[in-house]
């Protein structure tokens, strides 16, 4: 038998996204509820109205993230910030915010009572930043309302630092992807929570702990993971490619599974003589900030290669080091 018309018209897949650079398209599509991919300096984020408990649960949705993880509010600037913030904000947290913002740094502060309890997951603080790309930043500021963001992968994966990576993965489910072109940083924002006279980094990232305590002074790293993390997204394995990443010093991996089926994530060592599909060097010259804007860049390259796995090394765990080692610690779990 035939299948009805009506039954193939509901059944018809949603169409792919349009990529551009149209703002007052991408203001439309959120004040009227939808989801639109946005740069970033750090990487794309998948954005929504984070007033709006229905445009947050379609975040979730489309992600495929769990509740438990809280989503980072984006704000145009300090005022804003301000508004959406429970009482004064501690001293510390005001010298970051002029030293770094706009910039890749997330303040964990304490909610307004306003803010939806799904942005929070339910926590009493909700995470704050104003990023660093100017389309967004105009954008932000065409809005009534902050943008809730995660990073525009499914919940897991690899984090999109090119409009393209977005296209790739949610392309079927959102309508709108404003192109600001690769991002500049590369790895996510830094996270920073302040507790009892205590300034606690919860996620290293695209602001390094050195930065950070030339201003604030000392710092606690408590980037752990786990099943109940202070940061619930930092869990163990995340920002992971398809493909088993094995994660340690390149030499004895090389020994350990050899060459033949491998994929070679490097930091800037010699191609041992695999194809270039199969080999990618985060930066010839050793520069940390060059590793950072193409560690995600790698692993996909590398993902999508005809390799059985990937092999990747650590940086020097300086500066942004410490985000790159993280997220690759966390791919290979
Ligand atoms: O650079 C970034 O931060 C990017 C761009 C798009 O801004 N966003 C990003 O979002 O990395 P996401 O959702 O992939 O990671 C946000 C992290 C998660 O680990 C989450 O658990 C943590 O921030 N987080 C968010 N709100 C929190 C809260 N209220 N308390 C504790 N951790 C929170
Ligand atoms: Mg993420």
């Amino acid at each position: 038998m035939k299948k009805p018309r009506l039954l193939s018209m509901i059944f018809v897949e949603r169409k792919m996204a349009e990529i551009g650079q149209d703002l007052n398209r991408a203001a439309h599509l959120l004040r009227e509820g939808e989801l639109v991919a946005i740069p970033t300096e750090t990487v794309y984020g998948l954005a929504g109205n984070a007033l709006n408990p229905l445009g947050i649960a379609r975040i979730f949705e489309t992600k495929n993230r769990p509740s438990f993880d809280p989503l980072i509010m984006h704000c145009a600037n300090l005022e804003t910030v301000k508004r959406h913030v429970q009482g004064d904000i501690p001293r510390a947290a005001l010298d970051l915010a002029a030293a770094f913002w706009p910039g890749p740094l997330t303040l964990l502060l304490p909610k307004a009572a306003h803010v939806p309890d799904l942005l929070t997951s339910g926590l009493p603080r909700v995470a704050v930043r104003i990023p660093r790309h100017p389309l967004t930043l105009q954008l932000l500021s065409q809005l009534d309302f902050p943008l809730a963001a995660p990073s525009a992968n499914p919940f897991g994966y690899i984090s999109p630092t090119r409009a393209s990576h977005v296209e790739d993965q949610l392309g079927n489910k959102i309508p709108y992807i404003l192109d600001g072109g690769p991002c500049e940083v590369g790895v996510e924002s830094t996270i920073v929570g302040f507790e009892q006279g205590r300034i606690i980094v919860h996620r290293p990232g695209g602001v390094s702990i050195e930065e950070i305590e030339r201003v604030v002074g000392p710092v606690v790293l408590q980037a752990h993971a786990g099943s109940n993390p202070q940061a619930p997204g930092m869990l163990d394995s995340h920002y992971a490619p398809r493909k088993k990443v094995y994660f340690g010093d390149m030499t004895e991996l090389m020994n350990q599974f050899g060459t033949e089926k491998a994929a070679i994530l490097a930091w800037q060592c010699e191609n041992p003589g695999l194809p270039t599909p199969r080999f990618f060097a985060l930066s010839a010259n050793g520069n940390l900030r060059e590793a950072a804007s193409r560690l995600f860049e790698g692993l996909r390259h590398l993902d999508n290669s005809e390799a059985s796995f990937i092999l990747a090394e650590p940086v020097p765990s300086e500066g942004l080091g410490l985000a790159i080692n993280d997220r690759l610690k966390r791919a290979s779990a």
